[in-house]
Parts: C-alpha cells; structure tokens; sequence
C-alpha cells in the first residue's frame, strides 16, 4: 500500500495489522555520464514500491533529497546539510509513530546517507531512552542492493567494475525502471578510476572528473536491471519481514 495513494481511513485500517512502514531515501546527485540525477532515489522508490506489491506494506513517499555535499560540483546536484536531514528523518518517523508505525524501515540508495540517517535514528532511539515522552520506534536502514540476491547477481554481472559511485547497478535498475530515459555516453576511461579520499565538492570534482567511481555503467542494461529489481525486491521484502520480528 502505497501511503501517497491511500486514504486515511485505509492507513488507520491497515495499522490494525501491522506498525510497520517502509520509507525510500535517496539523493538527487549527478550520476556520471549516462547515469540519471534521480539515480539513488528511483532505485529505492521502484524497490520499495515492488515490496509493497508483492507483501502489502505500507510504503511512503520517497525522501528524494540526501546528504551529497560532496557532489554539488556537478550541475543538477542538491544537498541536504547532515543537520538537516536528520530533522527531516526524525520528524518523518515521529509523525508516523504517533499514527502506530513504530517500526521504520528505511530502503537506501545512497552510501553519503548513511552516518547521517544512522546519527538521525540513534537520536530517536535515546530520546526514549533518556526519558522523553515519545513513542518509542525502532528505525533500521539497509541499501536496495544489499541483499544476498541482488549482490551475487552484481557480482555476477559486473564484478569489481561495478564500482562505489554511478555504479553498472544502479544505472542499469533505473534503465529498467525508466526505459524513456535510458542515455548513452562514450566513457573513457571505461572503467573510472579509484582515486582516494575526497571531502567536499571541488575535491571530488578534480579526483572524479566524470563524476564516477571505479565503475563502468556502459555495462548497464535495461534486461540487467530487471534481474537485480527482482532479486532486490525478494532481499528488501524478507529484510523487512524480519525487521518487523525485532
Ligand atoms: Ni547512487
């Protein structure tokens, strides 16, 4: 059930069965050069939304907006500081606890998410702790492609190529996803480089002209896609289930 498209008489009915809901977060970044601005956030959206068809959960609508500092080099780019995305998270979960969905379960598409959603959740976690008067909820995020499934089938598809940023991955899930938008590009190098840390935006711009990361997404398909989106919606929809158990 998607949360968008739901009255809320079919929300208060569906929290007599479960307190669970699945929340997409994302970014709206650049992602190398065939790769979609909305990448991160479409990938965890169509994930979410296949778990939602496939168990019935609720799922909201997605965070499109991520912690990508480090990519505001790159035209289309936009960032939310850590500070606050972690208001936005902990004000979306404490909204949703107070209607009963006290386990949030965060499908990710975006590795500069993670320290801060994680910082946001042990936030909401100790406000419970330390005495306040809230909810409490239980809060775990975990990236679509993270699964058993969908990894062995990256790993088969593209090995070490796959890469950390515009990934063969993520490229070709939206391909599949969006097949209006599939975009061609020469990439040269084929495979990018790997080129040490970055820490902010002209940083990762003089290191990553491209704007990739040791990936080379020219392997992308939209056939591809569809395999890791089946695979993922099977990884994310059991995660949650046990989720749900804790
Ligand atoms: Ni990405």
């Amino acid at each position: 059930m998607q949360l968008a498209l739901a009255t809320w008489h079919e929300v208060e009915n569906h929290l007599r069965a479960t307190d669970g809901v699945i929340v997409p977060i994302g970014s709206t970044e650049q992602h190398g050069p065939n790769g979609l601005i909305g990448t991160d956030h479409l990938c965890a959206e169509v994930v979410a939304k296949g778990v939602g068809e496939a168990i019935g959960c609720a799922v909201a609508p997605t965070l499109a907006y991520g912690m990508s500092q480090h990519h505001l080099g790159f035209a289309g780019s936009a960032t939310l500081r850590p500070s606050t995305l972690m208001l936005v998270v902990r004000d979306v979960v404490r909204s949703f606890a107070v209607h009963g969905f006290r386990h949030s379960f965060f499908i990710n598409g975006h590795g500069g998410n993670v320290a801060t959603v994680t910082a946001a959740f042990d936030e909401l976690h100790a406000a419970h702790s330390l005495g306040e008067h809230v909810t409490p909820v239980r809060c775990r995020m975990v990236f679509w492609s993270g699964g058993t499934r969908a990894k062995s089938i990256a790993d088969e598809l593209y090995g070490d190529v796959n890469g950390q940023h515009a990934t063969a991955a993520e490229v070709s899930l939206t391909q599949y996803c969006q097949p209006d938008h599939v975009k061609y590009a020469q990439m040269s190098p084929k495979v990018a480089v790997k080129s040490g840390p970055f820490f902010e935006a002209t940083d990762y711009r003089a290191r990553y002209f491209d704007g990739r990361i040791g990936s080379d997404p020219s392997l992308s398909s939209p056939e591809y896609g569809r395999r890791l989106y089946d695979a993922a919606v099977q990884d994310m929809a059991e995660a949650y289930q046990t989720f749900l158990t804790v």
